[in-house]
């Protein structure tokens, strides 16, 4: 099996420590390691980093491999715009056939935390073996805990498998990001799960799906593959990159395409989206403060400070995020880091 990371976020939620240069994946936000090196980790028991191939952009290539030296440089897949996901999963799926024949794929995010790696890598198996027997694409369905719109939703219909003792369900329909009203149904349909973003399945079989949804994406990445190993590679890429829709595999390919499986995941999944949910998935003190960085607090609760350099100092306080980084501070009432986004957009108009 052979692993994709799509690693072409731009992120400004995390803002200061998120910059253009820095998205969430290239951040250590989590733990003491970036979440790309941490997904990387994560999957190399199943998927050794010589099968493990990253799709970014030019701007972040060179951070991407000094974070993760053991990737091999032409394993890390530099796009020359960013398209959405759909045409960056035909790149890493027409470079996989060129490697290694008609191989299994998964598909992965960088940017998403799990807490249970074993949990994780038993359910990624169970869709490769699944992928493996027929042309079908796997989905992995997270139980959904509220009706959030920034998620795909899959529902479920029938069983239709078993492996190692694990089941598979048929998906009726997904429905990419619905509106609140619709997610809320949703949840009260039961069936439903959110669409962890993680996907399985051989590369001719997403290139299928690709011919059959997005045919003229498809049709540009068989030129590119044609290209594949000459000196041509890079002007083509450029000039079907030029060319190429901004569609995401959601949109493009998932909605429409029939023979989707979806397997339950259970791993402690999040997406970690916002200075609040990271607040949500750390590890906190007895008062519930989560903190990176040295922090003295007295009579305080319920907060998040993220301070490598500077002693940060609490006193009577509850519900702030504080992010310190050497040129800027950002004081946040939890519940509104939503809106750090906004912070971003005034800088830019600024600059
Ligand atoms: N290389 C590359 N190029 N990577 C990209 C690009 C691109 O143009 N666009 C996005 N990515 C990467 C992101 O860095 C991220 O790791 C992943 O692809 C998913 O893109 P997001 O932009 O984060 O998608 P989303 O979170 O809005 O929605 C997706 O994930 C949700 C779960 O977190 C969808 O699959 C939803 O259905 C799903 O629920
Ligand atoms: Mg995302």
């Amino acid at each position: 099996m052979y692993a994709v990371i799509m690693a072409g976020g731009k992120g400004s939620r995390f803002w200061p420590r998120s910059r253009r240069s820095k998205p969430k994946h290239l951040l250590d936000i989590a733990g003491p390691e970036t979440i790309i090196q941490e997904t990387v980790k994560r999957i190399s028991p199943l998927v050794p980093p010589d099968r493990t191939l990253i799709v970014t952009g030019a701007t972040h290539a060179r951070e991407l491999q000094r974070q993760l030296p053991e990737i091999p440089p032409d394993n890390i897949l530099v796009e020359p715009v960013g398209r959405n996901t759909a045409p960056c999963i035909g790149l890493a799926a027409i470079h996989i056939r060129r490697i290694a024949g008609d191989a299994v794929m998964a598909v992965l995010p960088s940017d998403h935390l799990i807490s249970d790696s074993r949990q994780f890598l038993d359910t990624l198996a169970i869709a490769a073996e699944a992928a493996e027997r027929e042309d079908v694409l796997v989905t992995i369905g997270i139980r959904p805990t509220g009706p959030e719109t920034g998620y795909g939703y899959l529902e479920r219909g029938n069983p239709v498998e078993s492996i190692g003792g694990r089941l598979l369900y048929d998906v009726w329909s997904i429905r990419e990001k619905p509106p609140l009203e619709q997610a809320a149904l949703f949840l009260e349909q039961g069936n439903f799960y959110w669409n962890s973003g993680m996907f399985v399945w051989k590369a001719s079989t997403i290139l299928q799906a690709m011919a059959a949804h997005l045919p003229d994406l498809h049709e540009g990445l068989l030129k590119i593959e044609e290209a594949l190993g000459t000196g041509e590679y890079e002007s083509v890429l450029k000039e079907v990159y030029g060319e190429a829709p901004s569609v995401s595999i959601d949109y493009g390919v998932m909605e429409k395409a029939d023979k989707v499986l979806l397997i339950p995941g259970d791993f402690g999944w999040s997406d970690v989206g916002s200075w609040d949910a990271l607040w949500e998935v750390s590890e906190k003190d007895p008062a519930g403060i989560a903190f990176r960085g040295p922090v003295v607090a007295v009579d305080s609760a319920d907060s998040l400070v993220h301070s490598p350099h500077k002693l940060v100092a609490l006193v009577g306080v509850r519900d702030l995020i504080v992010v310190e980084t050497r040129d800027a501070l950002l004081i946040c009432r939890r519940g509104e880091s939503q809106n750090v986004k906004r912070i971003v957009d005034i800088l830019e108009e600024r600059n």
